[in-house]
């Protein structure tokens, strides 16, 4: 049987490790609380409570890892909740900790990339604009050395499961960029991606896993909350610049992955 470990068992982390449960693999999981860690055993998951610092990780994290066949780094950057937090810092602690023969799925985000560089793939170098754009890619290049034991995924905006944007945007004012397209992708989607990557072994690579679906953001949050019966938000009529539209160019290619849930619609989340 195989164990996967997944540092950071969250929204998505957990969706991740049920289905590999069911998969009958063994699943570590990490949380930051007691409280947290008990809901995950309740779904199969041997819980640990883990926090990467910028200076170091308490909990047992060698326990954690030890056993661990491949560990799947799901834990975002933080920095909207601590500016201090540095998240290249915390991953290279991560690295540093890895066992020579555990391989590495690391949740990266499409936030490499600036607002405004357009049509993007795999192939294009990323130039983020942000500070949390340059530790993502920071991170990612810590995570590449690692050569053929580690894959990047860059995921797009996550939908699903209780999480819509149009629930937050909804009945706001003054939102920018109306035409920018959206990047979003699905809970259920992600699963499907880093499941078929897991099973079928695909190491060493960097890939983008964003629904092809883009619309402009306008449109299609208005269109969201319309037919949800959520207040209408309503965009800024200032032009902008944003105009980033994230490719998945690879995954069909390297194992025929398609989009279930393309348009990411709020009645599906
Ligand atoms: N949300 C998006 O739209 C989006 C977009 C692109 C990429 N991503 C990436 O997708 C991954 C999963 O995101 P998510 O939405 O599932 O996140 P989430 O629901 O916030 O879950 C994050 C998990 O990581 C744990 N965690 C947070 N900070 C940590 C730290 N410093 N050390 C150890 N554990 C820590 C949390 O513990 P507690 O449960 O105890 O709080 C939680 O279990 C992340 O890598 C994120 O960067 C997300």
């Amino acid at each position: 049987m195989k164990t996967v470990s997944i540092l950071g068992c969250g929204w998505l982390g957990k969706a991740v490790a049920d289905t590999l449960i069911k998969k009958s693999y063994a699943v570590n999981g990490s949380v930051r609380s007691e409280k947290k860690g008990k809901t995950l055993k309740t779904i199969g998951v041997t819980p640990y409570i883990i926090q990467v610092e910028n200076t170091g990780i308490t909990g047992d994290f060698d326990s954690f890892i030890s056993k661990a066949d491949i560990l799947i780094t799901a834990f975002p950057p933080g920095i909207r909740q601590d500016p201090n937090a540095n998240y290249a810092a915390r991953i290279k602690q991560v690295l540093a900790s890895l066992p020579s023969n555990c391989k590495l799925l690391h949740m990266s985000s499409i936030g490499v990339f600036g607002a405004m560089q357009g049509e993007v793939n795999e192939s294009t170098l990323p130039i983020p604009d942000r500070n949390v754009g340059e530790q993502l890619l920071d991170a990612e290049k810590s995570v590449m050395a690692l050569g053929t034991h580690a894959t990047i995924i860059r995921l797009g905006g996550l939908v699903g499961d209780g999480r819509h944007p149009a629930k937050q945007l909804a009945g706001k004012t003054g939102i920018s960029a109306p035409t920018a397209p959206t990047n979003l992708v699905h809970q259920i989607d992600v699963v499907n991606f880093i499941t078929a990557i897991i099973e079928g072994n695909f190491w060493g690579e960097t890939l983008h896993c964003v629904s092809p679906s883009h619309q402009q953001r306008g449109d299609f949050y208005t269109k969201e909350c319309e037919k949800n019966g959520l207040a209408l938000p309503q965009f800024s009529k200032n032009k902008s610049g944003r105009n980033k539209k994230v490719l998945d160019t690879k995954s069909a290619e390297l194992f025929g992955f398609t989009y279930q849930l393309a348009g990411c619609h709020f009645k599906d989340c």
